[in-house]
């Protein structure tokens, strides 16, 4: 039975955690002047408060987690936190969100914790960009990782691709043509103006424009959503293993069919990515709150959400927050 039901009727069941506002790359469309301001210690929850309010939000009917950061896996413990999820029979999906920086070290431990689905972030193809985007020259590394979790037997392997202008969009065909080879899901992901990141600009706004550009690998067959999944409209190329999707939270907004609480590494709730609105859970973690309060909480987080987020109007204000303690 699902408790958390919010005012436009949605069934909020999915509950994305961030473990770590730490990061082992620097993003330009995350992290300000290339650098990221990190909470202290004190100010992240335990693994213990974590599971607590899993177990909570189980109770009122959470189904399904995802484990992102910062980049999760550079905090300690995590791979324990995964196997401690999977090992809850009433959670019917545990998935990781990594930039794969450290996947190849640790991909069969995240699988043998039970971990099947990742999503793995990944700008461009190309060595010299893909260090110009995220400030480090990785993608060998990354790309190993996604190899080496192919191996293993992760599926589906998401690829998340935030599409700019100018700056990695000229290979939306390229990564189309993985979707030829591989099993992926590629994800074109539109550009969200989210926290002090240095890629500001509407004009980054390209969701309409890839979709015309990658019909040139041939049409784009429909593949139907299941009912618990994300917000990607999802296409194949005919005869392809691999899926090609769009994430466009602007140009196509999903807010009708949202599901998800995002709990952020600093223990607040927030009902909606796009909004700065929370509710705090840590002091009331700390200062030995019962569960009863603890579930009130995320009922008043549900009770608040808005119908739709606040980046759908022209002249709408950024997102304060910055991405990497929310998790995307
Ligand atoms: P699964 O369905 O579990 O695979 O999750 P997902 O596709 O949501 O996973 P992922 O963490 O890879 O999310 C991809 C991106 O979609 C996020 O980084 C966000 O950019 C975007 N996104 C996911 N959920 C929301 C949401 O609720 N609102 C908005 N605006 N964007 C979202
Ligand atoms: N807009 C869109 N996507 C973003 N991500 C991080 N910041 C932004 C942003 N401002 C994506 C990352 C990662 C996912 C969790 O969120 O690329 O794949
Ligand atoms: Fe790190 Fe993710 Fe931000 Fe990139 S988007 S700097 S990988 S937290």
């Amino acid at each position: 039975m699902n408790s958390l039901i919010d005012r436009e009727n949605r069934h909020l069941n999915y509950l994305r955690i961030s473990i770590t506002d730490r990061c082992n790359l620097r993003c330009l469309y995350c992290a300000p002047d290339g650098r990221i301001p990190r909470l202290p210690h004190s100010q992240i929850l335990s693994y213990e408060e974590i599971l607590r309010l899993v177990n909570i939000g189980i109770g009122l009917g959470i189904s399904k987690i995802r484990i992102t950061g910062g980049e999760p896996l550079v905090r300690k413990g995590a791979i324990d936190l995964l196997r401690r999820l999977t090992a809850i029979p009433q959670l019917k999906d545990v998935s990781l969100t990594t930039n794969g920086v450290l996947l190849e070290a640790n991909a069969q431990r995240i699988f043998d914790a039970g971990i099947r689905r990742i999503n793995v972030s990944l700008d461009s193809l190309q060595r010299e960009r893909y260090a110009h985007i995220t400030g480090y020259d990785m993608f060998d590394r990354v790309w190993a990782g996604i190899q080496r979790a192919h191996e293993i037997g992760f599926a589906p392997i998401k690829i998340n691709i935030v599409a700019m202008r100018g700056i990695n969009d000229d290979e939306i065909i390229d990564f189309g043509k993985l979707s030829l080879t591989y099993p992926f899901h590629i994800r074109f992901i539109e550009y969200m103006p989210i926290g002090n990141s240095r890629t500001r600009s509407r004009d980054q706004i390209l969701a309409p424009e890839i979709q015309d550009r990658i019909q040139a690998l041939g049409e784009l067959i429909p593949v139907e959503n299941g009912q618990n999944d994300g917000p990607a409209r999802r296409f194949r190329i005919a005869g392809a293993p691999g899926e090609i999707g769009f994430i466009s939270a602007l140009s196509h907004h999903f807010c009708d069919r949202c599901n998800r609480l995002r709990l952020t590494a600093d223990g607040k709730l927030r009902a909606c990515l796009l909004s700065d609105h929370y509710e705090p859970f840590r002091e009331t973690l700390r200062n030995g709150g019962t569960d009863e309060q603890l579930i009130n909480i995320f009922k008043t987080a549900v009770s608040k959400k808005s119908a739709k987020h606040q980046l759908c109007s022209d002249d709408s204000q950024p997102v304060r927050d910055q991405m990497q303690g929310i998790g995307g």
